[in-house]
C-alpha cells in the first residue's frame, strides 16, 4: 500500500505538477459538473436550478470533444468531494461547495474510478485538470437557530469543534479578522469556519490536498473563498499541493476581478478607455498579471447577457477574455450566450443548448483559442509579453500581444450590432506585411508604417494575424481582400494614454473583491 502511494507521488511530481508558467499558456473552460452533461447524455432532462440536475463525470468525459472543439487546453471542475445530503432552505448541494467528508468523492458525480478516468481522458488529450477546492469551511444543514447546532463528528477529518473558529456571523466585510474568522451566510446551511491559523489544521489540510492531487493527477487548483482564509494558510496549502492554484494567493494566480468590473462596465455605458486604464494599472501594480485568470462570467456572477443581450457585444467581451494577458477562463454556457442572472439562475443546464457547435460564440471561441494556441506554439514569449495599447477611446480598445512574427492585434468595441461602418487605422505590424483578419477571413496589407485598416461593421470585433503565421493553422484556408465599406472616416491619430504606476492597485484587487463564492 505504502509503495503504491509513494509511486503515485513520484509519478505525479514528474509528469504533473504543472506550475504557473505552464498554466499561463493554457486556456480554461469552467465546468459545473452537475450542469454540464449527464451519464445518459440527455439534452432534454429537466431540473430546477436549486436541485440536482444529475450531471456526472462520466457525462463530462463523453462530452470532452465539445470542450476541446473550442480549443481549450484545461478544464476546471466544480468540487469533487462528498457534500451534505438532502434539501435545505437554500437548496441541495448540487454545486459541490458544502463539504462534509474530504476523504470521499461525491457519489452524485460518480465514483473515484470515474474521476480518475476523467483525469486520464484529459491528459490523453494533452489537457490539464483543475479542481475547485473548499478550504474555508465544512457545511451542516440547520434550522436557523443561533448558534448553529453543528454535529462535528459527522465531518471527516475535522471531526471536532477544536478545529473550528467559534461561531460568529460575518458582519464586517472590510475587516479581515471578521470576514476570515467568522462564519459566512448562516442561513439554512451553516458554513462552519475552519481554524486555518491552527498548525494542526494546516497540517491536516496539507496532507489531504497532497493526496487528492496525487490520487487524481490534478494539475491545478481553484481555491474557493480564498479571501476568507489567512495568507499564511494559503501559502502552506499551495506548497503542500505542489501545483498551480487560482485563488487570490500570492504563490499562484487569481481571478482578475480588477478587470472584470471595467470590462462589464465598458459594455454597459462606460468607456473602453477606462478598461484599458484598469488593464495598464493592473500590469504595473501587480507582480504577475500574466498568471491572472481573465473572465467575464463565472458561477457566482450574473451572466454577461443578463445585462446586455446584444450578440456583437458578447463577441467583443469573449474576444477580450481569450486574447488579453493572463489565462483565459470561460464559464460553461458563455459560448451558448446563456443569460441567467444571479446565482443560481446563472447555472443553467448546458445540455439545454443541445451542445450547439454552430453557435456563434462557440465558433468565435474555437477560432480565437486556435489562434492563441498557435501564437503560443510559435513563440515562447507570447504569453510572457504584456500587451501594448495601440489605440483606445471611449468606444474602442486595440491591443497587440506577442513578439514580432507571432503577434496578435485585436480591436474590441462597444458599438453593438447596430454599429456603423467605418475604418480604423491600427499599427502593430511591419511595413508591407500581409495580414489576415481571422473572424472574416479577409486580408489586408500593412502600409509603409506597418498600419493596417480595420473595416468596422455592425460592432464586430477584429482580430489580425500574419498571413504567413496563419498558414499552418487551418484557419481561413482562403481569404478575400478586405474592402472598404461605407463612407465612415478613419480614426484620428489618437494614441493610448500612459498610465501611472500604482502598487496599491494589486492590493486593492486582492482585498476588494469578493462576496460571491459560497454556493
Ligand atoms: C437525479 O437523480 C435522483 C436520484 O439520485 C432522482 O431522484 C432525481 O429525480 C434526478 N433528477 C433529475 C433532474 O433527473
Ligand atoms: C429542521 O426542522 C424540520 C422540521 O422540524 C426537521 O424535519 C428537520 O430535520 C430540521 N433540519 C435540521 C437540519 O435540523
Ligand atoms: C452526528 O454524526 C455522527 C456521525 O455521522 C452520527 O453517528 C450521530 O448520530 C450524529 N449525531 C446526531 C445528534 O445527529
Ligand atoms: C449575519 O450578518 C449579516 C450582515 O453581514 C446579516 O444580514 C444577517 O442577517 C446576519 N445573520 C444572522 C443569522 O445573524
Ligand atoms: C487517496 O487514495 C488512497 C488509496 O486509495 C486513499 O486511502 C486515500 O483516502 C485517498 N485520499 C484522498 C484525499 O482522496
Ligand atoms: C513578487 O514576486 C517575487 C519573486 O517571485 C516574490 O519574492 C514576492 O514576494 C512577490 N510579491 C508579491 C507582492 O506577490
Ligand atoms: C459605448 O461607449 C459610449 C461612450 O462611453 C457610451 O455612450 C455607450 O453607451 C457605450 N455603448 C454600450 C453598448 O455600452
Ligand atoms: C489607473 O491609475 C491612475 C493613476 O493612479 C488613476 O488615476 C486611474 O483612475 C486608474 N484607472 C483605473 C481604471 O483604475
Ligand atoms: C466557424 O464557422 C465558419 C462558418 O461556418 C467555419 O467555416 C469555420 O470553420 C468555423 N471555425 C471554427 C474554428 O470552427
Ligand atoms: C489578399 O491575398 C491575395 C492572395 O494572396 C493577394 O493577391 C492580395 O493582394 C491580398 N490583398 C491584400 C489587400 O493584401
Ligand atoms: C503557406 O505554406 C506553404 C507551404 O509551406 C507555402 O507554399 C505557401 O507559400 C505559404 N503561404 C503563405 C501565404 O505564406
Ligand atoms: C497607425 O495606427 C495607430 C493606432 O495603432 C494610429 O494612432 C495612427 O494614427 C496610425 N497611423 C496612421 C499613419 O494612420
Amino acid at each position: 500500500m505504502l509503495t503504491v502511494l509513494l509511486g503515485a507521488f513520484t509519478l505525479s511530481s514528474l509528469c504533473q505538477a504543472a506550475n504557473a508558467d505552464q498554466w499561463k499558456s493554457r486556456s480554461i473552460y469552467q465546468v459545473m459538473v452537475d450542469r454540464f452533461a449527464r451519464t445518459d447524455l440527455s439534452t432534454t432532462a429537466d431540473c430546477t436550478v436549486w436541485e440536482f440536475c444529475n450531471g456526472t463525470w462520466a457525462g463530462l468525459i463523453d462530452k470532452l470533444d465539445y470542450i476541446q472543439g473550442m480549443g481549450f487546453t484545461a478544464v476546471q471542475i466544480s468540487p469533487v468531494i462528498e457534500n451534505l445530503e438532502g434539501d435545505t432552505a437554500v437548496g441541495t448541494a448540487y454545486h459541490g461547495y458544502w463539504s462534509v467528508n474530504d476523504y470521499a468523492v461525491n457519489e452524485h458525480f460518480g465514483t473515484a474510478a470515474d474521476l480518475k478516468r476523467l483525469s486520464d481522458a484529459l491528459h490523453n488529450r494533452g489537457m490539464y485538470l483543475m479542481v475547485d477546492v473548499v478550504v474555508n469551511n465544512m457545511a451542516a444543514a440547520f434550522n436557523n437557530t443561533q448558534p448553529p447546532p453543528v454535529n462535528y463528528s459527522a465531518f471527516n477529518p475535522f471531526n471536532d469543534a477544536k478545529y473550528f473558529h467559534k461561531y460568529c456571523n460575518v458582519t464586517d466585510w472590510e475587516n479581515p479578522v471578521n470576514y476570515q474568522d467568522c462564519w459566512l451566510y448562516p442561513y439554512g446551511v451553516a458554513l462552519a469556519d475552519l481554524d486555518t491559523e491552527s498548525p494542526t489544521v494546516v497540517q491536516m489540510m496539507g496532507s489531504w490536498i497532497k493526496e487528492l492531487v496525487a490520487n487524481y493527477s490534478i494539475d491545478g487548483l481553484r481555491i474557493d473563498a480564498a479571501k476568507h482564509v489567512n495568507d499564511a494558510f494559503l501559502s502552506a496549502f499551495v506548497n503542500a499541493a505542489g501545483v498551480f492554484a487560482l485563488g487570490e494567493v500570492l504563490t499562484g494566480g487569481m481571478p482578475n476581478y480588477l478587470e472584470y468590473f471595467p470590462l462589464t462596465a465598458a459594455f454597459n455605458g462606460k468607456s473602453m478607455a477606462d478598461l484599458n486604464s484598469a488593464r495598464v494599472n493592473a500590469s504595473a501594480g501587480c507582480n504577475d498579471t500574466l498568471a491572472l485568470g481573465t473572465f467575464v462570467e463565472n458561477h457566482d456572477l450574473p451572466r454577461f447577457a443578463a445585462a446586455v443581450s446584444d450578440l456583437a457585444l458578447a463577441k467583443n467581451a469573449m474576444t477580450y477574455v481569450l486574447l488579453n494577458d493572463g489565462i483565459p477562463t470561460v464559464y460553461q454556457g458563455q459560448e451558448q450566450h446563456f443569460s441567467g442572472n444571479s446565482t443560481p439562475f446563472n447555472r443553467e443546464a448546458l445540455w439545454k443548448s443541445g451542445y450547439d457547435t454552430s453557435a456563434p460564440l462557440y465558433n468565435l471561441t474555437a477560432t480565437l483559442n486556435k489562434l492563441r494556441n498557435t501564437a503560443v506554439a510559435l513563440s515562447d514569449s507570447y504569453v510572457t509579453t504584456v500587451s501594448d495599447t495601440l489605440f483606445t477611446d471611449v468606444n474602442h480598445l486595440c491591443l497587440r500581444k506577442g513578439p514580432g512574427g507571432s503577434q496578435i492585434v485585436f480591436c474590441i468595441n462597444n458599438q453593438s450590432s447596430k454599429g456603423p461602418q467605418y475604418q480604423l487605422s491600427i499599427g502593430g505590424f511591419g511595413p508591407g506585411d500581409s495580414v489576415v483578419e481571422v473572424l472574416s477571413c479577409t486580408n489586408v496589407t500593412a502600409d509603409a508604417v506597418g498600419n493596417i485598416t480595420a473595416y468596422m461593421d455592425k460592432g464586430e470585433p477584429k482580430v489580425f494575424f500574419l498571413a504567413s503565421a496563419l498558414n499552418s493553422t487551418g484557419l481561413c484556408p482562403t481569404t478575400a481582400p478586405a474592402t472598404a465599406g461605407g463612407t465612415g472616416q478613419k480614426n484620428a491619430a489618437v494614441r493610448g494614454v500612459a498610465y501611472m504606476w500604482s502598487s496599491t492597485v494589486c492590493l486593492a484587487a486582492m482585498v476588494g473583491w469578493g462576496v460571491w463564492f459560497f454556493a
